[in-house]
């Protein structure tokens, strides 16, 4: 696959990713070798994006149980700790908690600890696999509902550096694209932390995907002039009502698309599904440092005194939403009352 990316490597030993807070202007790879420092990674938005968060997760859980062999530590205690040192590391995700539910029940029927750390590696491969797998049948799904000759508009980064694999929105926006169906696409920048500007831009040239960046401000006006067919977007958790958190400024994009009469996608694999989340009213919103609002790259733009409110990420309600595309095909409008088709593959939460 033409300019693919590779940005979580998992060797057993270590989990390798790909620095996010240094690109676009340098590759630089991190080799995590414990839970810490995966949590550290994580908290600190080298690695994120809501899949991406989960897999990076389960590595952790894997690491811990590996040094709990080595060292002769109480299992269950190990885990118990790692599981609360990542899973306060971003409260939005749900895949986050969803792969440490995924760990707990690996661990849970192993016989040692030894046997524990053992299937605990074999798991994040297998998530990794099944990410890339999942990722491609959104593309394909998501790519048919396209027309000929679209003009997409999407939000942050939802693209192989968010999922380890080929990307949820970004990975239909490129099928598309391979297809020979899209015509351009129009990226946020998604400011305060600009992953549309610094990372969706970087992976859409790499692949050799037209597209123009715009400031956030600037979508409405495109939505508004006929410049757009579709706008889609991932999300970091999807409610049982069809609510969708998501990167902040998307439901902007969801209140012009549906004003000017144009489709709303979300693009998100089962695992962003949470049935233990009644409505998007019950998500916990993060909350980020004042510094990512008051400063642009190194330099400060507000005056000194200047308060700041910074949500990471917004819910867009389920009655916005024209369809959901997942791995096991499309949920169409009204998403809320279709959820309940998917009901059976979904897993319900443990964690939170
Ligand atoms: O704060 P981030 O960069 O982790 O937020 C990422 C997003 O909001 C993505 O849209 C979402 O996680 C889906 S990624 C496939």
């Amino acid at each position: 696959m033409a300019g693919a990316i590779q940005p979580l490597r998992w060797d057993g030993e270590a989990l390798l990713l790909l620095d996010q807070t240094r690109l676009p202007h340098e590759e630089r790879w991190l080799r995590c070798v414990t839970v810490e420092e995966v949590a550290a990674a994580i908290r600190e938005m080298r690695v994120r994006g809501a899949p991406a968060i989960g897999l990076a997760a389960a590595a952790g859980m894997a690491l811990a149980a590996a040094e709990a062999a080595r060292e002769g530590r109480d299992l269950a205690e190990a885990l118990q700790q790692a599981g609360s040192t990542l899973g306060a590391t971003r409260p939005t995700a749900v895949n986050l908690y969803w792969a440490l539910d995924r760990a707990w029940e690996v661990a849970r029927t192993a016989h040692d600890p030894r046997d524990a750390a053992e299937r605990l590696r074999r798991l994040v491969a297998e998530l990794l696999d099944r990410q890339r797998e999942s990722d491609l049948a959104i593309a394909e799904h998501g790519a048919a509902l396209l027309p000929p000759g679209a003009r997409v508009l999407t939000h942050c980064n939802t693209g192989a550096l968010a999922t380890g694999g080929y990307g949820t929105a970004l990975g239909i926006v490129r099928r598309a694209h391979e297809l020979g169906k899209l015509a351009i696409v129009y990226v946020d920048e998604s400011r305060p932390r600009l992953q549309g500007a610094r990372l969706t831009a970087w992976e859409l040239l790499r692949a050799g995907v037209p597209f123009r960046l715009i400031v956030d401000a600037a979508a409405s006006s495109l939505i508004a002039r006929g410049m757009v067919d579709a706008v889609v977007v991932g999300a970091d958790r999807i409610a049982a009502n069809g609510d969708v958190a998501n990167k902040i400024g998307t439901l902007a994009l969801a209140l012009a698309a549906s004003r000017y009469g144009i489709p709303f996608f979300v693009a998100a694999p089962l695992s962003t599904f949470d049935p233990a989340t009644p409505s998007g009213a019950s998500i916990e919103i993060e909350e980020r440092d004042a510094e990512e609002v008051l400063y642009v790259g190194k330099e400060r733009v507000a005056p000194e005194g200047s308060a700041v409110f910074n949500p990471a990420f917004d819910v867009t309600p389920a009655a916005l939403v024209t369809a959901i595309v997942t791995e096991a095909g499309v949920v169409s409008s009204p998403v809320g009352e279709r959820l309940h088709a998917l009901a059976g593959e979904l897993v319900p939460r443990r964690h939170s």
